[in-house]
């Protein structure tokens, strides 16, 4: 890895650190106390919202908001908002009746603690949450701003998105796999949220069409390299590195990327979507660096100590 590279990652990580200090605190200020009745709910929101994540999204809403000149603190709640929902997501997800997994972020999932209802709950809970929040922000962006934000958001997660894409996730388990049916899943139930998390960015700050248009492809890229490798560990990881069991893909017998194409090829797709990511940056001025080190992130995570590919031997 090159010096500039190493600089970009450092950059990223503490842009990373702090982000997530302000978009924690603005979670923390829009969720109902835990004590609020019924509590239950509250308390299940919280759990699974403010636990131990990467909190990448809500950095991207951030860094797409400064490139385009943005100056409102009010854009934390946009991200706390993106980050709420995928709370949902992660919640929805866990359930017996979706991948049916214990553990998420190294501790017992919403489910196994509160229960499947109150976990289903406090999922539909967290959605509706982020567009109260999103709709708070018109007095410092505009309603005319907010109803765009509004209307991605709902485009984002719905069955067009994300929803769409936990569908078909969970109709082809068990399927022989193809690599068109598994890009579906990839560009729809993860690389949309990514997507979704810049464009709110850039339009909050009141970017040009074709500057949302970037915003897009560069969402769509790294959110599918972000997916492939979170298969290529979920085939390789530990508990420790992924924070719930490894294995549970295979065990599934769920559509991934290494499954449909192998591991080897699954590599050379991430390596194509950064490629792609990079060249639709090339002209950011203001966070380039941070940008470039977030792409390094998403590289280095499907490396081991010494730089080499998870899982092919040399
Ligand atoms: C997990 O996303 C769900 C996927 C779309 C792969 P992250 O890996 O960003 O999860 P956290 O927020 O860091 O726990
Ligand atoms: C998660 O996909 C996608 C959403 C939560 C929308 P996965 O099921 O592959 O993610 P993990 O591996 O459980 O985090
Ligand atoms: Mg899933
Ligand atoms: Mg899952």
């Amino acid at each position: 890895m090159s010096r500039d590279t190493t600089a970009d990652l450092q950059s990223f990580r503490t842009f990373l650190q702090t982000s997530r200090v302000k978009v924690d605190r603005s979670m923390d200020d829009i969720l109902p106390g835990a004590r609020l009745k019924p509590s239950v709910i509250h308390q299940a929101m919280r759990y699974t919202a403010l636990s131990e994540g990467k909190r990448l999204r809500p950095a991207l809403v951030l860094l797409a908001y400064d490139e385009n000149k943005g100056r409102s603190k009010a854009i934390h709640k946009v991200a706390a908002a993106l980050e709420l929902v995928h709370a949902f997501s992660l919640i929805h997800d866990d359930l017996p009746c979706m991948d049916d997994d214990d553990f998420r972020r190294g501790q017992p999932s919403s489910h196994k603690v509160y229960g499947e209802g109150t976990a289903v709950l406090a999922g539909d809970a967290l959605l509706t949450e982020a567009f109260r929040v999103v709709a708070s922000t018109r007095r410092s962006f505009g309603a005319e701003r907010v109803v765009l934000l509004i209307e991605e958001l709902s485009v984002a997660t719905g069955s067009r998105g994300v929803i769409g894409g936990q569908v078909l996730d969970l109709q082809s388990e068990g399927k022989a796999s193809s690599r068109t049916t598994v890009d579906f899943i990839h560009r729809h139930k993860t690389a949309r949220l990514f997507e979704c998390s810049l464009k709110l960015g850039a339009l909050a700050a009141g970017a040009s069409k074709a500057a949302v248009n970037r915003y897009s492809r560069f969402g769509q890229a790294v959110g599918l390299a972000f997916q492939i490798v979170d298969d290529i560990l979920g085939a390789s990881g530990t508990f420790r590195e992924l924070g719930r069991e490894p294995g549970r893909d295979e065990e599934r017998e769920k559509m991934t990327y290494p499954s449909a194409v192998g591991l080897q090829k699954s590599h050379r797709a991430v390596d194509r979507h950064l490629l792609a990511a990079k060249k639709e940056i090339k002209g950011f001025t203001r966070q380039a660096a941070l940008f470039r080190g977030f792409l390094e992130t998403i590289d280095r995570r499907r490396r081991d100590a010494k730089g080499q590919f998870l899982g092919i031997s040399q």
